[in-house]
């Protein structure tokens, strides 16, 4: 038999789920999906995940010890505690934090149990009965580290070992998370909760005065489907002994780790450094009633220059660092909404609309707000495209001999390295979307710039794979100037990003950071030669 992504995503129910548990009319007529309990929103104050303490630190280094494990922890008030994984006891993990220049060591200690929650498929590649069913492996997204730090998804650990990583945080500051990669159930450990934050601080941002301390605020948004008893739902494709599912879709959206959450504060500058950390979820997140975003940084740290933004665009793994000012809003009530359809841009499953919300009813607590943000950021220079040298066209495509299943240039994990640039040089990628929804591309160890992105027909490159562009070029946006490391792809575009690939050589992986593509092909090895 043979489904089509839309197919088995229409034909997914929840196995796990209590028959409490309502299976709701969706937007699309004649769609019937997993919807999950109804919670009221904004009854729990938003959790600031705490900064973990280093177990030692020499000058110049500091050495963790971070535990994962099963517990069980409050989501909403009317909730009985959720069974979850995380770190040091808590969803999402503490947070990490380190200065530019200087090496952080982790030992990342597996203390989860030996059955997974969620139903494993054991079909897919490196998820096999012959591997143990729980695995991990700790990937430090954003970071530029050595391939034997980086967390491979080959590299997992089973329960009762300990992963080992070195981060040299040799680069400039910015909001990076931690998250688990292991091969073939990175979706199913991601909705069990194990990501949390790493933010690299440096001296250069420290002395533009944004807005610091307990005016800092990450916000880790995330989309899960609970069921009465208050435990997690994650559905199942339609074919026996397949569970894999297209894509995850919550109905309920988590921030911090509760959901949809309030916070009360002052009426002054904040910054807020949001992370899309959903399987498969792409948010556009504004304010209500308006209130300008204006955005400071992106993947990779510190636009140069701010950008005013009315919405905010987030794909999967992507970060945005936004500053927003609460002054003379006293007594208001401030929520941010979500409205992005899913899949993106166009399907039509449900949207769930409440992120969180302000409420400026906090005095100030010092007589003025000295923060600012100044019209220079960082210094980003822009690489021009004559400097690189190779020019790789990748198509990101369906596989045609599987159901559901995604492909990177037509290529499964396992099949030979094909993306092997030189330490040192620089590459334009090509990344032809021939699908019809929007992948999120991740490249590891490296930053890259976007150039542009173009239109292009679809239906005549599947004829005669040639690409033939129908539309003017659309270059990057001001929001997209600085360093990504991940790029929202739209169907029928080809998006082209330069890369300057330096490091220490050795091999890492390029992906869809949708989870569920990620687990089931969408992902390839690179390697980075001497
Ligand atoms: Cu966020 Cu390959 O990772
Ligand atoms: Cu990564
Ligand atoms: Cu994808």
């Amino acid at each position: 038999m043979k489904f089509t992504r839309r197919e088995i995503l229409k034909l997914s129910s929840a196995a796990a789920l209590s028959p409490a548990c309502l299976l709701a009319q969706d937007e699309e007529p004649g769609l019937t999906q997993l919807s999950g309990i109804r919670l009221e929103p904004f009854v729990d104050p938003l959790p600031v995940p705490r900064i973990v303490k280093p177990v030692s630190g020499a000058a110049g280094s500091q050495h963790y010890r971070i535990t994962l494990s099963e517990f069980r922890q409050k989501v909403h008030r009317d909730l009985p505690p959720t069974i979850l994984w995380g770190f040091n006891g808590a969803m999402p993990g503490p947070t990490i934090t380190a200065n530019r220049s200087q090496t952080v060591t982790i030992d990342w200690v597996n203390n989860l149990p030996l059955r997974h929650r969620l139903a494993v498929d054991h079909n897919l590649d490196g998820a096999g009965k012959n591997v143990p069913e729980v695995r991990s492996v700790i990937h430090l997204h954003g970071g530029h580290v050595a391939s034997s730090s980086d967390g491979n998804p080959e590299d997992w650990i089973s329960p009762g070992h300990t992963q080992h990583t070195v981060y040299p945080n040799n680069q400039p500051a910015a909001t990076l998370w931690y998250h688990d990669h292991a091969m073939g159930i990175t979706r199913l450990n991601a909705i069990m909760g194990l990501a949390g934050f790493y933010i690299i601080r440096d001296p250069e941002e420290d002395r533009l005065r944004l807005p610091s301390g307990p005016y800092d605020i990450p916000l880790v948004i995330q989309d899960r489907i609970f069921d009465a008893r208050g435990q997690l739902a994650y559905p199942v494709g339609p074919m026996s002994d397949s569970p894999w599912v297209p894509e995850f879709f919550g109905t309920t959206i988590l921030v911090n780790g509760r959901v949809s959450p309030f916070l009360d504060v002052e009426p002054r500058r904040y910054r807020f450094r949001f992370l899309n950390a959903s399987n498969a979820r792409v948010y556009q997140l504004s304010l209500v009633p308006g209130q300008p975003l204006v955005q400071i940084g992106t993947d990779g740290g510190l636009l140069s220059a701010p950008a005013q933004r009315r919405a905010l665009l987030l794909v999967p793994g992507e970060r945005v660092d936004a500053v927003v000012d609460f002054s003379g809003r006293e007594g208001r009530h401030i929520t941010l909404m979500n409205n992005a359809r899913a899949p993106y841009p166009s399907g039509g499953g449900l949207i769930p609309r409440l992120v969180m919300q302000f409420r400026v009813r906090r005095p100030l607590t010092s007589r003025l707000d000295s923060s600012e943000v100044p019209p220079r950021l960082a210094q980003v220079t822009p690489l021009r495209e004559e400097i690189a040298v190779k020019t790789r066209r990748l198509t990101l495509q369906e596989d045609p001999a599987a159901n559901g299943r995604l492909l990177l240039n037509g290529l499964r994990y396992m099949d030979p390295v094909t993306e092997d640039p030189v330490n040192g040089s620089i590459e334009i990628w090509e990344i032809a979307n021939t699908t019809i929804d929007t992948h999120p591309i991740h490249l590891h160890a490296v930053h890259f710039q976007l150039l542009d992105r173009r239109r292009f027909d679809v239906a005549r490159q599947r004829r005669t794979s040639e690409i033939v562009f129908t539309r003017r070029t659309i270059p990057a946006p001001p929001e997209e100037h600085g360093w990504k490391d991940i790029v929202l792809c739209p169907p029928a575009h080809v998006t082209r990003i330069i890369v300057p690939f330096h490091g220490e050589p050795g091999r890492f992986v390029w992906h869809c950071h949708m989870l569920e593509h990620e687990d089931n092909e969408m992902m390839r090895p690179f390697l980075l030669r001497p």
